[in-house]
Formats: structure tokens, C-alpha cells, sequence
């Protein structure tokens, strides 16, 4: 499976991916590139020391889907086959997903539906909630509404604040997303309606 990953920032996800690609763990596939839409996003050095080719591609006064357009079209030049998401901090324009119809997917540091957009994890805290988690969901038009592919929880201890809740999580997130997409790969999976499910 050819993948490309787009990354906003610290990129932990995407190296946890890379390294399990790296290893062996995720069967058959390849990192073709990694896209940032920041100039300064930490992720890009990470995965050059990896070996693997980054561009960055800003919006730089470009509509959504002009943005989007141009990232198609370097996804597309390298046979891109499915696009992990990984801390990339955009909404995606309907172009975007038609172009790679379930073939986007994205992680998300709390138990979907709660908690969607920003700061997932001070949401969680501020609520009350005792547990929370991670989801990896394939990506659709509205925010973090794409269906499901699979849900860890993490506790919510009293003294948590968003700093330690979110590292905890992001554990759970690496191990998540390598998991999913050992599965992901193999296309061991089927999609009834809203359900994904996985073989
Ligand atoms: C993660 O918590 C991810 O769930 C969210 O943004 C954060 C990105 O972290 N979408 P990183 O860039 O992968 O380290």
C-alpha cells in the first residue's frame, strides 16, 4: 500500500507509522510522502532523518480547495493509495475526499462522538468524564464525523490535567493507528453503513 501522510506539527504520529512501516510491522507498504502545510511543523526534519521525501505545501492565500488541489495533486503523482492523517490541522474539502473515497483516515485524541475539534482532551476533562480515549475514523466532509475504524479507552484520573490526559492518550494513539493500519493494508476490513468492520 503506497501511503501519504499530512502532518500540521510534532508529526509523533506519523513516526510511529514510518517506524512500523520501517520495521516490518506494517506489512507491504510505503511512507511515499509526508505533506505539512507548515512550514515549521516539527514533523517534516523527523521524517526527512527517516529517510522518507517531505514537501510543504502552505495555504498562502489559496481557497480550501485550491490548497486541496494541490496536495491531490502530489498524492496523486506518487500513486498514492491511501492518505493517513496525523495531527494535520485542516477540514478537507469534498474534492479532497472524492478524490480517495475511504482511502483517508485520521486519528482523533478522544472517544468519537464526544469531544470533536480542538483540544479533545481538555473538552474530556472539563466535562468530567472519567473515560476517554482515541479513534481512528476514515475521514469525511464534517468534522470528525467519518465512520469508525476503531476506539481505545483511557482513563480519566482526578488529578489529570490536559498535559498529562494527553500524553497518556497519544500512547494509546501510536499503538492504535499501527494497529489499524496493519489491518488497513491487508484490506481486512468491511463497510456496512456506518459500521467498519474489521477481520
Ligand atoms: C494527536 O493528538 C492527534 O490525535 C491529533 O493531533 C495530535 C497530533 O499529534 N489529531 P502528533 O503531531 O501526531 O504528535
Amino acid at each position: 500500500m503506497r501511503i501519504g501522510i499530512l502532518i500540521s506539527g510534532r508529526g509523533s504520529n506519523m513516526i510511529a507509522i514510518v517506524e512500523a512501516i520501517q520495521s516490518g510491522l506494517i506489512p507491504d507498504s510505503e511512507v511515499e510522502v509526508v505533506i505539512s502545510d507548515k512550514t515549521s511543523a516539527e514533523g517534516l526534519i523527523k521524517a526527512k532523518e527517516r529517510g522518507i521525501e517531505t514537501l510543504v505545501i502552505t495555504r498562502k492565500g489559496h481557497t480550501r480547495e485550491e490548497h486541496d488541489a494541490e496536495i491531490i495533486i502530489e498524492l496523486k503523482n506518487r500513486d498514492v493509495e491511501l492518505v493517513c492523517l496525523a495531527g494535520y490541522m485542516r477540514l478537507l474539502s469534498s474534492e479532497f475526499i472524492r478524490a480517495f473515497p475511504y482511502r483517508i483516515i485520521n486519528i482523533h485524541p478522544s472517544l468519537l462522538p464526544s469531544f470533536k475539534g480542538l483540544d479533545a482532551q481538555r473538552q474530556a476533562i472539563e466535562y468530567g468524564v472519567k473515560v476517554s480515549g482515541c479513534t481512528v475514523h476514515f475521514v469525511d466532509e464534517d468534522l470528525d464525523h467519518g465512520t469508525i475504524v476503531a476506539q481505545e479507552t483511557v482513563e480519566v484520573f482526578d488529578n489529570d490535567t490536559t498535559e498529562t490526559l494527553s500524553a497518556r492518550i497519544l500512547e494509546h494513539e501510536h499503538a492504535l493507528y499501527v494497529q489499524v493500519l496493519t489491518r488497513i493494508v491487508k484490506r481486512n476490513f468491511e463497510i456496512v453503513g456506518r459500521k467498519v468492520i474489521l477481520k
